[in-house]
């Protein structure tokens, strides 16, 4: 399965959405997750991703391995979404914050 990381919250851009062909995408506050039991691996979100924030789950970087249980979790109660929106308007300031877990939003 795909991981959405860290880098995704408050950056948010949706392009990765758009691509998938399952669906498997979920959305909450400012952060998105893929559903694990629904992704087939077809590896078209991940170059989508303008905050570099999707990667298989064998490629999790060292720090980040709570994401995978975290994208499972978050999964089950978020609703999916399939269509681009508009990012928050600081997204681009919060691409490459370091320790952003603590900002999310469930
Ligand atoms: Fe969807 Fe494919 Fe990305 Fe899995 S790898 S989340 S199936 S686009
Ligand atoms: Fe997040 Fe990247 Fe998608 S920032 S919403 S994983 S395009």
């Amino acid at each position: 399965t795909y991981v959405v990381l860290e880098n995704c919250i408050k950056c948010k851009y949706t392009d990765c959405v758009e691509v998938c062909p399952v669906d498997c995408f979920h959305e909450g506050p400012n952060f998105l997750v893929i559903d694990p039991d629904e992704c087939i691996d077809c590896t078209l979100c991940e170059p989508e991703c303008p905050a570099e924030a999707i990667v298989p789950e064998d490629d999790v970087p060292e720090g980040q391995e709570e994401f995978i249980e975290l994208n499972a979790e978050l999964a089950r109660t978020w609703p999916v979404i399939t269509t681009r929106k508009d990012p928050p308007p600081d997204a681009e300031e919060w691409d490459g914050k370091p320790d952003k877990l603590k900002y999310l939003e469930r």
